[in-house]
């Protein structure tokens, strides 16, 4: 077989600068976790000493420093934000229980259990909700480990050659056929041992997120790590499969042995759960702290920046699946969410929860609903804009049921500029979450964004920080 041709590009460059990766499993059950008294606040720190820490920590937005850190390096999620930051506000809190609604690769879980802190966070994107709970599965048997694996490369070795199946040709055109034949293998394998229920599915996940993170290392084109497939791009240095699963798996072990000799305690849980849908599974628990980071309203498809591991698994079938898979379960942020739901903007404008911003959101809405006609694309940027705000209006309301009076708030987020129109969603998202029944809010910027870009397409200068809010 000849190697495969690189094909066109298959997305645009990601406009979200946080460069983080991750992942997290149950070991309790959510129930069990929830089923504690409900936690009064800790002493709220001042304003002042949650500033000094933010400044301190002046990545609190950026995943890169995760990359050395065990378990938080097992998958590369680059829309994270920095552990050691997480770890920073838990202790200068005091926090006696942390929530994150947006749990993504499990960040604030993992730097909870650092901590000893109980926490629980909830995951609309199914991928990404794996990729979580087998990362809070960091407890795992070492020696079933250690079984299952080689089990698994036995098994993957073993399969008929008639048995392996013609890749999608997405899969087809990133690999060499010698790791496209290995990949399949392991896939099949993974397949069969996961059916056979030798193993519980702790240890089936664990398995899933070693095949998963080889994906990108072992092509050879552009796949950085959660960023959409650049196949006109080339890289050098992939790896086979067989040798990259070793290696993640050593490093599994690697680093349980690390985190259990710091002290780590497994008290956290991921649940698979829409956050603009209220929190009813907690019952009466409440949170003292939440840190959290939306995605922000800048057209970053978290569904097409998971295409290829989701096509790999065959959860998808291609690009058209993922609407319906994935992106109808998360908060409206990206164009192509809003122009498949075909939404209106004068209902979306309707909504009273927008009513505090209602004024501000509805010019900038109108503006680019006249905007997106004199453009090619005609991108949906006026009902992306409107839906966004319109859904993290519920969930403060969802947030405020489920945090204790003087309850600390951080979201790490950023301001965005669709068609050179400023929106600016600090000031929005401090105002919604007042109309919930937060008592203050305060934004403390750490770094401008996309200032460096050669390519932007306005001139509207960006940031980010961490959004402040007094429950
Ligand atoms: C910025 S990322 C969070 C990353 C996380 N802080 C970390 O370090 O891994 C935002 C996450 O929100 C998730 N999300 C989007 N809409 C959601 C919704 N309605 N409910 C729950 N999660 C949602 C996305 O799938 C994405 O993983």
């Amino acid at each position: 077989m000849a190697l495969p041709k690189p094909v066109k590009r298959l997305g645009k460059k990601a406009v979200d600068t946080r460069q983080v990766d991750f992942l997290s499993i149950e070991t309790h059950s959510p129930a069990a976790l929830l089923a504690t008294e409900p936690q009064p606040a800790a002493a709220v720190s001042t304003w002042a000493t949650r500033a000094a820490t933010a400044r301190k920590a002046a990545r609190t937005g950026t995943f890169v420093d995760n990359l050395k850190l065990p378990i938080h390096r097992w998958f590369r999620y680059s829309a994270g934000f920095s552990a050691k930051w997480v770890e920073s506000v838990l202790k200068d809190k005091k926090s006696l229980n942390v929530f994150d609604p947006f749990a993504g690769s499990g960040t604030t879980m993992l730097a909870a259990d650092a901590m000893g802190v109980p926490s629980v966070g909830t995951e609309s994107h199914p991928f990404v909700k794996r990729v979580a709970n087998a990362k809070l599965s960091w407890n795992f048997e070492a020696n079933t480990l250690h079984r299952a694996a080689r089990e698994l490369t036995d098994l993957a070795q073993a399969i008929p050659s008639a048995e392996l199946r013609d890749p999608d040709s997405l899969i087809a055109r990133i690999y060499t056929p010698q790791s496209l034949e290995q990949l399949e293998r392991l896939r099949l394998a993974h397949r069969q041992l996961a059916a056979s229920g030798t193993y519980n599915t702790h240890i089936n996940e664990l398995l899933w997120l070693a095949i998963t993170a080889i994906l990108r290392p072992c092509s050879f084109v552009g796949t950085a790590q959660w960023q959409y497939v650049l196949p006109s791009k080339t890289k050098t240095g992939n790896r086979p499969p067989l040798s990259a699963l070793n290696a993640v798996i050593e490093q599994m072990f690697e680093d349980q042995r690390s985190v259990q000799l710091d002290g780590w305690v497994k008290q956290s849980a991921v649940v698979s759960h829409d956050a603009r849908s209220p929190f009813g599974f907690l019952g009466n628990r409440l949170f003292d702290t939440v840190i959290t980071s939306p995605p922000y309203p800048n057209n970053y498809d978290y569904a097409d920046a998971t295409r290829l591991e989701m096509t790999f698994w065959k959860d998808i079938e291609g690009w058209s699946d993922l609407q319906q898979t994935v992106r109808r379960h998360l908060m409206h942020s990206c164009s192509q969410h809003t122009a498949a739901e075909r939404l209106n903007l004068a209902e979306l404008l309707s909504d009273p929860i927008i009513t505090p911003i209602y004024t501000e959101l509805s010019a900038v809405c109108q503006r680019l609903a006249e905007i997106r006609l004199t453009k090619g694309g005609k991108k949906t940027y006026h009902t992306m804009i409107a839906a966004y705000f319109q859904d993290l209006g519920r969930i403060f309301i969802n947030l405020r049921a489920i945090t204790a009076p003087g309850a600390t708030v951080c979201f790490v987020i950023g301001d965005s500029a669709p068609y050179g129109i400023h929106v600016p969603a600090e000031r929005w998202l401090g105002e919604l979450a007042i109309a919930a029944g937060f008592t203050d809010w305060r934004f403390e910027k750490l770094r401008d964004r996309n200032i460096k870009w050669d390519n932007r397409v306005h001139d509207v200068p960006l940031h980010e920080g961490n959004l402040w809010i007094q429950g």
